[in-house]
């Protein structure tokens, strides 16, 4: 028998029906609410607030479960490429070879960027974020391509958008650091796969060729994978919404690169690096800095830690550890730094403050460590996430055109004044 909910307002009772998830996950379907009711339920940050069905991705918090498409993430991790996830994740099966083959081929095809945009980098600042450029020059790809504006035209004309944005993130991600340097930008190879061609959009010079080190190449590969998708994290609701109105897709995923550069976002890569950097500039006092984040009038956050939806542990951390151990030792680095995160990870693992709150390491508090071993610079570790989550992005995007979504558009409990009359300027 389906579940029913019931509700009681005012002596009379309503019922809802109740939704069962393929995960047996539960939700009570409040779609006739303010219509039956006049009532609207508040939800600040949409902690309990389900925004839809979809069938991308499982997480389960408690058990620290993660998988795409049903494949666990530690799967996927080990075997798979990050184009391959982004085929599993945009069309909801594992390609087969054939598939992989054109998908890839076609990727490669389109990985150059229009002459004319790449002189919009030489009008950035060179202390520009490259996240600010990032979501700027997203956002201008929908001026060289304005037939792809409509979202419901046919399949290969939105696939046609789908290969460009993967094709062309990682030169756009690369000419930002490039700009940044004030050095020329480096142009795709097609003979290189996504991530060594991106790499050596990235560290390639005029003066000297860059070889590309599989154990880097490989370290990428798997830290896109484990970026690559989270259900209805800030970002992707933030993709969703805005192609909720019809935006194309180049303009909605600038709205999720936006949503993503925040610090309690993907912005949290960058700043935990700065933040270990401050304690071991300090003198390398962690507990001094554990008792800041623990104070409630300093608005110091031990970056690197909790999650909204994770309260036990972030599987994607667990591999990022590991990772992160195996490309020091391949590579021959040895970082002060990790030090003082594994002795910051100990003491907040041990303290009452974290544990009864479920504060564990997420996915951003080891993943910094990688990126600096792979010489990447600390503003770009969030361009780095982008680059892993526009696959999710996209699926996000795709599924909701697909479900033909209504527009996202919350309502509000208003708290301002209640009407009161014009007052001309000179007698107030
Ligand atoms: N350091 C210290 N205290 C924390 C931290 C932290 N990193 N995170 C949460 N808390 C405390 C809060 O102060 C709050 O305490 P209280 O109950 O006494 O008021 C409690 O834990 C719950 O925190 P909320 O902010 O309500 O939890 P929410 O689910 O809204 O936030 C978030 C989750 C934003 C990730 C938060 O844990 C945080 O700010 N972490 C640091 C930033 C970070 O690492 N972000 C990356 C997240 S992963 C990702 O987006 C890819």
């Amino acid at each position: 028998m389906s579940e029913i909910a019931k509700l009681e307002l005012n002596g009379k009772v309503y019922e809802f029906p109740v939704i069962t998830g393929s995960e047996n996950e539960k939700a009570i379907d409040i779609s006739t609410l303010r219509s039956a009711t006049g009532y609207i339920t508040l939800d600040p940050g949409f902690k309990n607030t389900g925004s839809t069905k979809s069938g991308i991705t499982f997480l389960n918090g408690e058990e620290g479960i993660l998988r795409y498409r049903g494949y666990p993430i530690e799967q996927l991790a080990e075997k798979a490429e990050f184009l391959e996830v982004a085929y599993l994740l945009i069309y909801g099966s594992l390609p087969t070879l054939a598939q992989y083959t054109k998908f890839k081929k076609t990727i490669t095809l389109h990985t150059l960027i229009h002459e004319d945009m790449r002189e919009f980098f030489e009008a950035y600042p060179a202390k520009a974020h490259p996240m600010g450029i990032l979501a700027a020059s997203l956002s201008s790809l929908s001026t060289f391509y304005p037939e792809s504006h409509d979202p419901y035209r046919p399949q290969e004309a939105v696939d046609l958008t789908i290969y460009r944005l993967l094709a062309k993130l990682p030169t756009l991600a690369a000419w930002a650091y490039k700009n940044a340097m004030r050095h020329p930008v480096v142009y795709p190879k097609n003979n290189l796969d996504y991530c060594e061609n991106f790499l050596n959009m990235m560290f390639s010079m005029p003066t000297e060729d860059y070889k590309v080190n599989p154990v880097v190449a490989q370290a990428l590969n798997k830290l896109l994978i484990l970026h690559a998708d989270h259900e209805q994290n800030c970002s992707a609701a933030t993709v969703r919404v805005v192609g909720s109105s019809q935006a194309n897709l180049y303009t909605s995923v600038a709205a999720g690169v936006s949503a993503l550069w925040g610090p309690l976002h993907g912005g949290a890569n960058q700043a935990v690096i700065e933040m270990l950097e401050a304690i071991r500039n300090d003198g390398g006092d962690v507990d001094k800095w554990i008792n800041k984040a623990k104070d409630k009038d300093d608005t110091f956050r031990l970056m690197g830690f909790g999650h909204r939806v994770y309260k036990n542990f972030d599987p994607r951390a667990t591999i990022i550890k590991k990772a992160s151990d195996d490309v020091l030792k391949a590579l021959g680095v040895n970082d002060p730094v990790l030090d003082i995160a594994k002795k910051l990870e100990t003491v907040a693992l041990n303290d009452d403050y974290f544990k009864s709150r479920g504060l564990y390491p997420n996915v951003d508090f080891y993943s910094g460590i990688i990126y600096r071993a792979l010489n990447i610079p600390s503003e770009m570790f969030t361009v780095m996430f982008a680059i892993g989550r526009l696959p999710g992005w996209i699926a996000q995007w795709k599924e909701m055109i697909e479900d033909k979504a209504p527009i996202g558009r919350p309502r509000q409990v208003y708290t301002g004044a209640t009407k009161r009359d014009f007052v001309d300027i000179d007698k107030r």
